[in-house]
């Protein structure tokens, strides 16, 4: 299927832009072979290519550009498909800015593409051409953050040995911190649940009776919290997953949840109850009551696995919690993808006016990190800080700089 790809990057301080010209002399010939077209922008600095034809070769080669060491930053901006190339016959030709107007490279940039058929739609590759010709990209915030200046070094057990397997209990919780890298700080601790055997809370839940669910989803924070106390958490808060239902079936359930939090010497302004965007949206009507007495108790309330579901956004508007974990899946590999670092500034602007605190979860790459530490998010959790510790908190891995 024909495919477009455009991809924007930034050239490598030791690559001169004269370089491009034989760069792309070279790319010409071999896209001939590999029949892929497409141009390459450039204003000495910043790049933008398109590239076109089959998906799998259009892919294969910029796997290959993407690992070039001439340039850096390189983030893809558009997979599409279409029914004709916009550059038939170019295998690859350089504009540059420093040498032409802006004017005339657009100009020449439409004498040799068929984009005419393209415009009367809107075309979106062509408004990414003009946007970089016109220089009026956004600047690239994860360029102020390298990834290659950042090592880990290890911080062992910070709350010490874990305390092994709690008899007596129909579930036990791992704990995993969420930290502040730049300041070197735990911000918080999850508490994950785990069945008897370790296994997942998907397992745990499948295994109970289904008119129990809420009950025991309920009682079962009691444990956290006495978890909490046993390993001396001190002023730390505790997030705590909850189903929305168990607030909204069992009854009294806030007030056991403030009882719990009292005896195990914790204060309800250290817990924080965290809701998945999805059931929060299924059920909010029916919740809405019982948000309100957690709130007045003094109880942070956080969405879950937030950019997750279909209704994020408009459910801001309803309800505005104190924290927002943005989903794993939004933050997988954002240093390489457009739509995903325009959708984080997004959830980052609202929530900064909103003044809600952000949390973006499942970090597994320094790259993800130094992304959304230079986009303004603060709060991590993931395998690359620390992983979840059955009745204990793991090694953590602190960030320094290197330079
Ligand atoms: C900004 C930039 C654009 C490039 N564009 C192309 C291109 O269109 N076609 C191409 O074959 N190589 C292109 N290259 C070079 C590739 O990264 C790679 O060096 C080349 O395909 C040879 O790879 P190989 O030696 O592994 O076969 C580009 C490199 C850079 C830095």
């Amino acid at each position: 299927m024909l495919t477009t790809l455009i991809y924007r990057s930034q050239l490598h301080p030791s690559c001169k832009s004269a370089q491009l010209v034989s760069l792309v002399e070279q790319a010409r010939s071999r896209n001939t072979g590999l029949n892929i077209t497409g141009i390459l922008l450039s204003d000495g600095r910043e790049i933008l290519q398109i590239l076109e034809g089959s998906e799998e070769s259009v892919v294969n080669l910029f796997h290959k550009i993407r690992d070039d060491k001439r340039h850096c930053n390189v983030v893809e901006l558009i997979r599409d498909y279409g029914p004709r190339r916009r550059f038939e016959n170019v295998g690859m030709l350089l504009f540059d800015l420093q040498v032409k107007s802006a004017k005339d490279v657009l100009q020449s940039v439409l004498h040799y593409s068929k984009l005419e058929s393209y415009l009367a739609s809107d075309d979106r590759v062509f408004k990414f051409i003009q946007t970089f010709i016109t220089g009026k990209m956004p600047p690239q915030s994860g360029a102020m953050f390298d990834a290659d200046k950042w090592t880990l070094s290890r911080e062992n057990l910070p709350f010490g040995e874990g305390i092994g397997l709690i008899a007596n209990q129909s579930c036990q919780f791992a704990l995993q911190p969420i930290v502040e890298p730049t300041e070197g700080k735990i911000s918080s601790l999850e508490a994950l649940i785990r069945g008897n055997d370790g296994g997942s809370p998907e397992h745990f839940f499948s295994t109970l009776d289904q008119d129990k669910i809420y009950e025991v989803d309920l009682q079962t924070k009691a444990y956290a919290f006495a978890l909490a106390e046993k390993l001396g958490i001190g002023g730390h808060k505790l997030a705590v997953n909850l189903l929305p239902m168990s607030l909204v079936n069992v009854p009294g359930a806030v007030e056991f949840l403030v009882h719990q939090i009292k005896i195990h010497g914790l204060q309800p302004e250290q817990v924080i109850i965290e809701v998945t965007e999805n059931e929060m949206i299924s059920g909010f009507n029916k919740f809405n009551s019982a948000i309100k007495q957690l709130r007045a108790e003094g109880i942070g309330l956080a969405i879950d696995d937030f950019g997750s579901g279909y209704a994020g956004l408009s459910l801001l508007t309803r309800f505005q919690p104190d924290k927002i974990k943005i989903d794993r899946e939004i933050v997988c590999d954002i240093h390489l993808s457009g739509p995903k670092q325009a959708i984080v500034k997004s959830i980052v602007s609202c929530c900064t006016d909103l003044e809600i605190t952000l949390v973006a979860e499942g970090i597994e790459k320094i790259e993800e990190w130094c992304w959304l530490e230079s986009a303004g998010i603060r709060r991590f959790q993931g395998f690359l800080f620390a992983r979840p510790q059955l009745n204990g908190v793991g090694d953590i891995n602190w960030p320094h700089f290197s330079r």
